[in-house]
């Protein structure tokens, strides 16, 4: 067994060793087309994106902007994942009828649950307009300049490109600035909850099994699009009927081998793979560790409150786990960073760029790139720094100093437009400070603040630091703010904004919490950002630059793809183990069999619900279980990021063989350097998806409205 494996990973070495990847799905033919199908796929890349015909693409709209998403019937069942679809469930949730906690199935189309402010966005086409964005600017030397006449031809191009009356333009760049693509979208906005499994199976495992292999959990949940009559973008209405896609994926119940092609199709968010080795160095040694350490306290403090409080626990259920996610992949990335000795093997390929760029005779434009590069770096140090911490204090993990944001930014928009813009600011503010306090908890807030504020205060470069935050005593500070502010409730706050702007404005700077906000937020937007930006402009011109001889000094089919930005890509691999340590390896699928091992009853995070293992103790697992076991995650080697939870595996001809949710713990630092031998992604076996919704929900209307195949029959003879 084992020395059958070690044969494969020898006889794959070549194109397995290559892989890595986000690929622009209208440009694959050629290098990628021919590698995809060198590693077993079976479709052409036109299969995969068409402006002519229905392709796979026309199954994969971007989920409320930060997931993916994909059709899996004629009626617009849109399937993603249970943690992207957390927000709504949770929304729906109550202690009566908890769905978090029990689960939710409609049984029939009427049981369907709308969402306000959902969507899901499909891509009609993809075309290149570097040539239109970039006009004008060949003759601009200051890059103020250049960006503004950028930013100036995009949004022009953005309104006369031609679309349909239903359609959006959106234009974005790629190669940090060294290409523009066209994105032609349709936005569905009727998009309802149709199923999700209890938490104790869409989120089993939480935030201990967060980024982490061998992994069970089935993290999915379903929705549907409704359209207009004639199958249009609409508003929500109770007349609008079940979308009807170009396309949607046949669901395959054939099963995976380790090496089997994959493909994952959707929207990675943002990756930085090109930084030069000093930016690693400085998020490794100086910028993950703060922003670690804020987040650290912050959730500590919300667990304890969580765990003894289950009013409290549903209240701060989304808030926890997102704040947890990224807690936990900055430090795998860091220790990934490390082990993979990243800064060294940039250090190493920025030798060899500046070797190629002199035999080029190209001295005078690369030469200095990475001098540059380093004095930037370390002039921007402290403001990063500066800039990361009041990001994470004031704007994401202390609610206080978040609502007394928005309410700053409000006086800001006083002074700076008026009475009529301050009215029509302060009706959104009180709209979404609504949806802030459903879920908000004082003491919860306090302890965390009184945590937060004394890291801010000590850890934070002074130089930039409002005078009474240095050295408090934050015991006395936390008190002095808790025990007065109007910013602890809904009521305190609406009562601050009651009156005219000079009226509400004199109650703001009368508020302790609002004086303190306030001081912290003059400080960072007078002596941080402004320095920053500048800064920043500057790197980023840098980038492109270096960007640019990257493309340039490459033989033409290298495997230079560009960073993630949001946009629809393609990336594919292989079904495939990985060693992550020394003497350990460790296999692609896991079963049922491991859910029982991780329970624990009555749990927090490894509960099972009894229902899953009666269904375990009798193996009724009917067509989806393989060889007497129900397989529930596999892993590949399809490099992903933020943004590609949801996406659809896919098989070598286009069937829908899993759902993308995470990645492995030893390879998070995958966003800034793709090592094939440890990164690789984390999928649900959709057999696992369909057997919850059959076995364990009993909703047999949704299996029968998709078309489920056997994938085996379609499978090369090994
Ligand atoms: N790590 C995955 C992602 O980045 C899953 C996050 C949701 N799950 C959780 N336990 N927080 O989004
Ligand atoms: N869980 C991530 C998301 O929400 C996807 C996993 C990753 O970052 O690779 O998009």
């Amino acid at each position: 067994m084992k020395l059958l494996r070690l044969l494969v990973l020898l006889l794959v070495l070549p194109a397995y060793a290559q892989q890595g990847g986000m690929w622009i799905p209208s440009l694959l033919k050629g290098m990628n087309e021919k590698e995809m199908k060198s590693l077993g796929m079976k479709m052409t890349a036109e299969d995969i994106y068409s402006v002519n015909h229905s392709s796979l693409k026309d199954a994969v709209p971007h989920f409320n902007g930060g997931c993916t998403s994909e059709v899996i019937s004629s009626k617009g069942l849109l399937l993603t994942n249970h943690h992207c679809g957390f927000g709504e469930i949770q929304a729906h949730s109550t202690i009566d009828h908890d769905y978090l906690t029990d689960g939710f199935w409609a049984m029939t189309l009427e049981e369907e649950l709308p969402n306000p402010d959902m969507e899901a966005t499909f891509i009609i086409r993809i075309e290149d307009v570097t040539n239109k964005v970039l006009e004008g600017t060949q003759s601009i030397t200051s890059e103020k300049e250049r960006q503004k006449k950028i930013q100036d031809n995009i949004a022009s191009l953005t309104r006369s490109l031609p679309k349909e009356s239903w359609q959006e333009n959106s234009i974005r760049t790629f190669y940090e600035g060294n290409q523009y693509m066209l994105f032609v979208t349709e936005t569905y906005k009727d998009v309802r909850l149709v199923g999700a499994p209890p938490s104790s199976i869409g989120k089993f495992g939480s935030d201990t099994d967060n980024w982490v292999w061998p992994r069970h959990t089935g993290d999915f949940s379903l929705f549907r699009i409704y359209a207009s009559k004639d199958n249009k973008p609409a508003e929500y209405s109770k007349d609008n009927i079940p979308y009807t896609p170009k396309h949607f994926f046949p669901v395959s119940i054939g099963g995976i081998r380790e090496n089997d092609f994959t493909m994952v199709f959707g929207y990675p968010g943002r990756t930085t793979e090109y930084l030069p080795a000093v930016a690693v160095e400085q998020i490794v040694n100086v910028l993950n560790p703060a922003k670690i350490e804020v987040r650290d306290a912050a959730l500590k403090v919300a667990d304890g409150f969580m765990r003894k409080d289950n009013a409290i626990k549903i209240q701060y259920a989304a808030k926890y786990a997102s704040i947890a996610n990224y807690w936990k992949k900055w430090i795998g990335e860091s220790q990934g960073l490390k082990k993979s000795n990243a800064v060294a093997i940039k250090k190493k390929f920025e030798k060899d760029f500046l070797a190629k760029a002199a035999k080029a005779g190209k001295q005078g434009e690369y030469g200095n790139l990475f001098t540059e590069f380093e004095k930037n770096y370390k002039e921007i140090e402290p403001y990063s720094l500066a800039r990361d911490y009041f990001m994470e204090v004031a704007l994401r993990n202390t609610e206080l100093l978040t609502t007394g944001y928005r309410l700053y930014q409000l006086e800001q928009v006083y002074n700076a437009r008026g009475e009529q813009s301050f009215t029509d600011r302060k009706a959104n503010t009180i709209a979404a400070l609504e949806g802030v306090f459903k879920d908000f908890n004082k003491d919860v807030d306090e302890k965390v603040f009184e945590q937060l504020i004394a890291l801010y205060g000590t850890k934070s470069p002074k130089q930039f630091l409002p005078q009474e935050v240095i050295g408090a005593d934050y015991k006395a500070l936390t008190a002095s703010v808790y025990s007065t502010s109007k910013l602890t409730s809904l009521n305190g706050v609406k009562e601050l904004l009651e009156g005219d702007a000079k009226t509400v404005i004199a109650k703001l700077n009368a508020d302790r919490g609002y004086q303190l906000i306030k001081a912290m937020a003059d400080a960072y937007s007078t002596k941080v950002a402004p320095k920053y930006d500048e800064i920043n402009l500057k790197i980023a011109s840098l980038q492109r630059t270096y960007m640019k001889g990257i493309l340039e000094l490459s033989p033409k089919d290298a495997r230079i793809f560009p960073d993630a930005n949001s946009t629809l890509r393609v990336t594919y691999g292989k079904v495939n183990g990985y060693e992550p340590r020394d003497a350990t390896y460790y296999e692609p699928v896991t079963y049922l069999d491991g859910v029982i091992e991780k329970y624990i009853p009555g749990d927090y995070e490894f509960d099972v619900p009894a229902k899953l293992i009666d269904l375990y103790n009798k193996k009724d697992y009917g067509p989806y279980g393989e060889n007497g076991k129900m397989p529930v995650c596999f892993i590949g080697t399809n490099h992903t990021t933020g943004g590609n939870s949801g996406s659809p595996a896919i098989d070598a001809r286009g069937n829908l063989i899993g759902l993308n949710f995470d990645r492995v713990w030893e390879g998070t630092m995958s966003d800034i350097y793709y090592d094939p031998s440890i990164c690789r992604n984390i999928m649900v076996d959709m057999r696992y998806v369909l057997f919850i919704i059959d076995k364990y929900a009993g909703c047999k209307r949704l299996i029968d409205e998709m078309k489920i195949v056997d994938g085996k029959k379609n499978k090369r003879k090994k």
